[in-house]
């Protein structure tokens, strides 16, 4: 039985540049969905899995990623002293155990593969999980969690999978499947952003992954190689591990937003919005003036 996943890795030392000028003075994983930053679903995610070791690679501008994480004493005493009890629950239960999260810079943002290699000594001899912040998901079940439980049957590396539109694939990693029972699917090939006519399949690699550390030998050669200059992909990484390590995709059906775009962003709000009870009818009524509104452009 392979070793429970205990560890996360969250890199977010990205720039957000698409996000400009928002992101030049705050976090782009502080970018909020209806009322949490989008770090906090990746946050429940993760937990959802059992994951209980919180790793955070940051950069410049990002601390208030930590603050988030942290009491805010202020806050909480004023709420405690008005009886507050409900907000007080939604600002602080989920806050984890003190020594349960750990804080890393990457230093200059050479990629998603760079960002992973730099949590290397803190992951040590194990296996972990990485979750991107800005690729959302709407599901039964948390993705992570179905990951994790097939990870305990497989072993090896698992990577949250989705189906997307073929003229799409130069957005996303791609992988080239050798078997695909429609829910697990053997991995025998992986690409970063092909264009349509180039792409194994359209399939694309979502933001959460299950690795073994031996990816930390790939990352550290591919560091060595880029000299500090290049960006170091984890597809890369992943890619080269492939004939030792048995590397499965596990496909997503829920619904899958991309907030790393401002249009990704504006859906996931809508669509989270229409997931809270009491916001569903006014954003139903709000979308029907929209449209009857822009009713020439709208059909
Ligand atoms: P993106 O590819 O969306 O890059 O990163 P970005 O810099 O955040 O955004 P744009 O493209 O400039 O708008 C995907 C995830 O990987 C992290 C980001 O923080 C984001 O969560 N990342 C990316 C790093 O941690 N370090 C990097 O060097 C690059």
């Amino acid at each position: 039985m392979p070793k429970p996943i205990k560890k996360a890795i969250f890199p977010v030392g990205g720039l957000g540049t698409r996000f400009l000028p928002a992101t030049k003075s705050m976090p782009k994983e502080m970018l909020t969905v209806v009322d949490k930053p989008l770090i906090h679903y990746a946050f429940d995610q993760a937990r959802a899995a059992g994951i209980e070791e919180f790793i955070f690679v940051t950069g410049r501008n990002k601390s208030a990623i930590e603050d988030y994480f942290d009491c805010a004493y202020e806050l909480e005493e004023t709420l405690k002293a008005r009886d507050k009890k409900e907000l007080l629950a939604r600002a602080t239960e989920w806050v984890p155990p003190a020594g349960s999260i750990v804080y890393t810079r990457q230093m200059e943002p050479l990629g998603l593969g760079h960002a992973v290699w730099c949590a290397r000594h803190i992951i040590g001899d194990e296996p972990f999980a990485v979750l991107l912040a800005d690729e959302l998901f709407l599901s039964e079940r948390p993705l992570l969690q179905e990951m994790a439980e097939i990870y305990a049957e497989k072993g090896g590396n698992v990577l949250g999978v989705a189906d997307v539109a073929r003229e799409h694939t130069s957005n996303y990693g791609i992988i080239d499947p050798e078997s695909d029972n429609g829910k697990i699917i053997k991995i025998k090939g992986m690409v970063e952003k092909p264009h349509p006519s180039k792409a194994p399949s359209n399939i694309s690699i979502t933001g959460q992954y299950i690795l073994q550390p031996e990816i930390f030998g790939h990352l550290d050669e591919a560091v060595k190689r880029g000299h500090g200059k290049a960006e170091i992909q984890l597809t890369n990484a992943i890619a080269a591990m492939l004939k030792t390590i048995p590397t499965h995709g596990v496909r997503f059906t829920g619904r899958r937003y991309d907030c790393g775009s401002r249009s990704g962003f504006l859906q996931a709000n809508i669509a989270f919005a229409l997931e809270v009870p009491e916001m569903r009818a006014d954003a139903l009524a709000m979308m029907r003036r929209f449209l009857s509104d822009n009713d020439d452009e709208a059909m």
